[in-house]
């Protein structure tokens, strides 16, 4: 066998009867503490070597010279902060080697350096999980090749200029859970990915050096942003700015002590619909936990290829044209214009996240920014729909600007709509109105009451509806004959029957657990039973001397 596996094996030592022409050899979980020459001395082929989580703090000078052809050498998890200086040149001096795993080794800084000596192959490393505190620019000069660095998990306070430059074909940095407080004057044009979540950075600077940067991803997310981070123009797509303090305000005098130009640089962000700080190809942009307190729609209508935006958890009140404390003036006059409003539109917006904030009220106009959106979670807001009346009055009229409710008729992308937990307790006719939904949630909503044409229009689109924990009685639910129903869910309710209209619906789950039905129709119960695949009945007061409907369940092989 070319491949050996000693895992968990108790042993104190290396196996002696190993084969020459073993390529992998893992013996993770032992109690090891030396790699010694004689040991090792057979083992000429060898290309991949796991030790980790044993006791590991000896190296032998010689041992990876021996081993000509390794590859991949893992010593997570072991005690190579002891005798750092000479295990480092045992391991750094691995011509072959192109992955190495130094994590959770106990490694400070200069440790850590002592085992970078001549490792002029090596593409990946991991440093994680140890106690370096600082980089500096000599740690990574003798592995002029890496590609992907983590770094995740130590105590770094402080980066060197030059530590990362001369790494040409870096593409992914992992610098999460560390103690970064600034980024100034990054310039690393080369990196794809770059991780600094869960650090404590409230400045991010980018230098500027026109269309140059591969940055792809990054993640900022768990840090202290007060503000937009600064950065040039970017190939960004995924940029996540979640868990931060960011309010989209003009900064007070800032108290940025100790970077030049911050505060100019800062001074720009309120003009934060420049073109520098347009991110063309940002996909994807989290800000969900921040404190952003109406919808930055001005600042947002510069990322032109968005598809996913995350609001979720601020304390947005209003959705306005206008960014809080910025000068208004680029918008005086246009509020009421349809056409600067579609200049502002977010052209491939498909999902858009806003739960957890506390909106009620949008502009008749808002739902046309987004033309191909397809996806609204509005979870845990307090959403006045907006009836009938309303929508005859505001749409489009100048006084649609200020309609104090919320539209979601005629909005034809939209499939995906939650609005649990809104404290909805009327649905207007009509409110649907030409807004093809296929996923409708209006659980949480306690003493809902649907009126007889709330739900008119999705007749022939809708298949999951969702009215858990409405405290509905039979009395306030009327739906009309959904055609495509296929799951619908109605746990937790007052309901004493089934409305007829129900009948209509090809069903395959049904959930009435706990409400106070005494029985079903067996018609109803017939018809379902041709497309019924599962039924959720526990918590009601059935009448056990008229459970026909239970046998025509039980006979149709649906799951009960
Ligand atoms: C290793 O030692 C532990 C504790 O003595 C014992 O429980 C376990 O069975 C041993 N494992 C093997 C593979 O011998
Ligand atoms: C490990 O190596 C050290 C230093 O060469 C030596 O003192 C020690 O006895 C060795 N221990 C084992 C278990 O081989
Ligand atoms: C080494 O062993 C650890 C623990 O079993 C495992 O997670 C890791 O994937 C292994 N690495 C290699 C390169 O085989
Ligand atoms: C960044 O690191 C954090 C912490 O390990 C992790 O949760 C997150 O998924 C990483 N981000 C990316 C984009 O990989
Ligand atoms: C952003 O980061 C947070 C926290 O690490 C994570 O929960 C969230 O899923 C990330 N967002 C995206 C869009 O990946
Ligand atoms: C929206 O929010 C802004 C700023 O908080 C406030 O001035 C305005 O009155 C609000 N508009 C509505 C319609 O509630
Ligand atoms: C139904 O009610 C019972 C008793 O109050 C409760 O324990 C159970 O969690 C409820 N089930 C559901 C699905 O709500």
């Amino acid at each position: 066998s070319k491949e050996v596996s000693c895992q968990y094996q108790n042993l104190s030592a290396f196996p002696s009867d190993l084969s020459p022409s073993i390529e992998k050899l893992d013996l993770t979980g032992n109690f090891l503490r030396n790699v010694t020459e004689e040991l090792m001395v057979n083992l000429k082929s060898l290309q991949v070597l796991n030790l980790s989580y044993n006791r590991l703090e000896h190296i032998d000078l010689k041992v990876l010279e021996l081993t000509e052809e390794l590859l991949v050498l893992v010593l997570a998890g072991n005690q190579l902060h002891k005798n750092s200086l000479s295990n480092g040149k045992a391991v750094g001096s691995s011509r072959k080697l192109q992955a190495l795993d130094l994590s959770k080794n106990g490694l400070d800084s200069d440790a850590a350096t002592s085992y970078l000596g001549g490792l002029s192959s090596l593409q990946k490393l991991d440093l994680s999980d140890n106690e370096m505190t600082r980089l500096s620019t000599d740690m990574f000069s003798g592995t002029p090749n890496l590609e992907v660095i983590n770094l995740q998990n130590n105590h770094i306070l402080e980066i060197d200029e030059g530590t990362f430059e001369s790494l040409r074909s870096l593409r992914v940095l992992n610098l999460a859970k560390n103690s970064l407080s600034c980024i100034a004057g990054f310039g690393l044009i080369q990196l794809h990915i770059l991780n600094l979540s869960r650090n404590s950075i409230n400045v991010f600077v980018a230098d500027e050096t026109e269309g140059k940067y591969e940055l792809q991803v990054l993640d900022l997310s768990h840090n202290k942003l007060l503000y937009f981070p600064l950065l040039p123009k970017l190939h960004l797509q995924h940029l996540n700015l979640s868990y931060n303090e960011i309010t989209f305000r003009v900064p007070e005098p800032l108290n940025v002590t100790g970077v030049t130009g911050v505060r100019d640089g800062y001074k720009d962000i309120t003009r934060l619909n420049k073109p520098r700080y347009s991110f063309p190809e940002v996909t994807d942009l989290d800000l969900s936990n921040n404190h952003l307190k109406s919808f930055p729609l001005p600042f947002l209508s510069n990322l032109k290829s968005l598809e996913h935006l995350t609001l979720s958890k601020n304390c947005i009140e209003n959705v306005s044209l206008y960014l809080p404390h910025v000068s208004p003036m680029d918008f005086v006059g246009k509020e009421h214009d349809s056409m600067s409003v579609t200049g502002m539109s977010l052209q491939s917006l498909r999902s858009l996240y806003l739960q957890e904030n506390l909106i009620e009220s949008w502009p008749s106009w808002f739902f046309k920014l987004f033309p191909q959106i397809e996806k609204v979670d509005m979870r845990n807001n307090i959403i006045k729909p907006c009836s009938a009346q309303d929508e005859a009055n505001g749409l489009w009229s100048p006084s649609g600007n200020h309609l104090r409710c919320a539209s979601f008729s005629s909005i034809p992308t939209l499939k995906y709509l939650s609005l649990h937990g809104n404290h909805l307790t009327e649905l207007p006719p009509y409110m649907f109105y030409q807004t093809p939904l296929v996923f409708l949630d209006l659980s949480g909503n306690e003493n809902l009451v649907m009126s007889r044409y709330a739900l008119a229009g999705l007749e022939p689109s809708l298949e999951h509806l969702n009215l858990a924990g409405n405290q509905m009685s039979s009395a306030s639910f009327s739906p009309p004959c959904l055609e495509r129903l296929k799951v619908l869910v109605l746990t937790k309710n007052q309901l004493e029957d089934l409305p007829s209209p129900l009948a209509c619906s090809p069903l395959e789950n049904l959930d009435i657990r706990n409400n106070t039905l005494q029985g079903l129709e067996d018609r109803v119960v017939q018809g379902w039973s041709r497309t019924l695949k599962g039924m959720l009945l526990s918590g009601n007061s059935f009448n056990c001397c008229s459970s026909n409907w239970l046998r025509i369940l039980r006979d149709a092989k649906v799951d009960v």
